[in-house]
């Protein structure tokens, strides 16, 4: 059974309380670090821990904070990204609908450590529900004397914000998020400045994810040498997984990073096979936008070696063979799957997100979606193949922020591993679900 660090309580009964979360050892972190250490001393632990962003880009949290400058005089914010817009990606809103004390107690800890006095969780407009149940918390911790002035008498006084965005994809990138939470239209802004050095109406600001700030708390509780004890290499502590598609238990589980991805896949514990037996044909990993591999690669590397649930093995081999653990948004897809409508879904999604501001984007993932929509239309020609690859490359790297990675990278994936469903289609002028094309490949072997 793997250690669980977030989740080990979900299931207490009443455990969204106050009350039940400090029965089951709750807000111990904010104790330890306000009543025992100084703030560097919990940046240290943070950064011992070797705690990756779990937003997608795995960044270092402990060396993100250490970048924060501490002008005097000057403001200081911590802001939590619970956008969560990434198709596949629903392990925030469990964490926050279940535990959400975890989230403010990683809050202060966190606001403590960066000297901010003040915070605010930025959640998706969809999970309005959710926000309510935040505000519940924050409100209750008031109340206990948790946030406000002077909290356990520390000295230090924190006051945390929620605030509900609007259901925009692009206002989860961290300068469009900043853009939106100071009442302007969500565009992602150049960098430099980083947010760092200009965040939160121009001042230093951390942006974390919310699994991130929650891990702030297990860390700090056992100390980040411990915590750099689960895991393997680069990839240390608990992970949680949003595991959906064709699996038999789909749901948020709490891993321990390096698990292989066939246990994952295949374990009573976590996603319990392929449903209905059939078999695996792919998997996306890290939310919709990292790249596709085909079972032989996702379940091992191109040496040979088991693929792990980690950072360096997931991505091991590069865009060629390998892909990224990024949001931990496991989708898995069975042999009756259609890659290529799956990937139009996911065009379609990111051609409705762009924010429009650099054209490669704005223009590029229209077309991609177009093109798509020709071979489900049966309508799409031989060539359109390499259009699509050509369109996808002029993408990445060509734009302010990732969106444009987002939406290029699981294009190009699919046509590098799938490219003879693209083809097929092209040449028999008609789509097909793949389960008949299977039959058909089936039947001609
Ligand atoms: C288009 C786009 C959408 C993003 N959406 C999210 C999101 O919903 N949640 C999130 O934590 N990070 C998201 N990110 C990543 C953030 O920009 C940022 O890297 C992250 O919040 C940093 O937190 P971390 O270091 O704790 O991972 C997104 C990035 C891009 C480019």
């Amino acid at each position: 059974m793997g250690r669980k660090l977030l989740l080990h309580n979900d299931h207490v009964p009443g455990i969204h309380t106050l009350d039940v979360y400090r029965a089951n050892g709750g807000y111990a972190s904010v104790e330890k670090a306000l009543k025992t250490m100084t703030p560097d001393q919990v940046t240290d632990e943070v950064k011992k821990s070797g705690l990756r962003g779990r937003g997608g880009a795995g960044f270092p949290t402990g060396m993100k904070w250490s970048f924060l400058a501490k002008p005097e005089g000057v403001p200081r914010y911590l802001v939590c990204n619970a956008d969560e817009s990434e198709p596949g990606t629903f392990k925030d809103r469990y964490l926050m609908e279940h535990i959400p004390h975890a989230l403010i107690e990683g809050m202060i800890t966190a606001s403590y450590a960066l000297g901010a006095r003040k915070s605010y969780i930025y959640i998706r407009g969809e999970y309005f529900y959710v926000s309510r149940i935040l505000e519940q918390a924050i409100d209750e911790a008031y109340a206990a004397g948790l946030l406000g002035e002077n909290i356990m008498g520390s000295g230090f006084s924190h006051d945390c914000y929620v605030q509900v965005g609007a259901g925009a994809y692009i206002c989860g990138e961290e300068t469009a998020l900043l853009e939106s939470l100071e009442g302007k239209r969500g565009n992602p802004r150049i960098k430099p400045p980083f947010p760092a050095v200009a965040g939160l109406y121009g001042c230093p600001t951390v942006v974390n994810n919310v699994e991130t700030i929650a891990a702030v708390v297990p860390i700090v509780n056992m100390g980040g040498e411990e915590y750099a004890k689960i895991g393997v290499g680069k990839s240390t502590g608990t992970k949680l997984i949003s595991a959906s598609g064709h699996i038999n238990k789909p749901g948020v589980y709490e891993i321990e990073l390096g698990i292989t991805v066939e246990e994952f896949i295949y374990s009573e514990q976590y996603c319990g096979g392929i449903r209905n037996s059939k078999k695996l044909k792919a998997v996306v990993a890290g939310g919709s936008s990292v790249p596709i591999l085909p079972t032989d690669l996702i379940l091992k590397t191109a040496k040979g070696e088991p693929r792990l649930m980690t950072y360096e093995s997931l991505s091991d081999g590069g865009f060629q063979t390998g892909t990224m653990l990024g949001s931990g948004g496991f989708i898995v897809m069975d042999e009756d799957t259609s890659i290529v409508k799956n990937l139009f879904t996911f065009s379609r999604f990111y051609h409705h997100e762009s924010c429009g501001q650099c054209s490669p984007c704005r223009e590029g993932t229209g077309w991609m979606e177009k093109i798509l929509k020709k071979f489900l239309d049966g309508t799409a020609v031989e060539s359109d193949v390499d259009l699509l690859w050509d369109i996808q490359s002029k993408i990445e790297g060509k734009t302010i922020c990732p969106l444009g990675e987002a939406a290029a990278w699981p294009v190009a994936a699919a046509i590098r591993h799938f490219r003879h469903e693209f083809e097929e289609i092209a040449k028999k002028k008609k789509f097909n679900d793949v389960s008949h094309y299977e039959r058909l490949r089936k039947a001609n072997a």
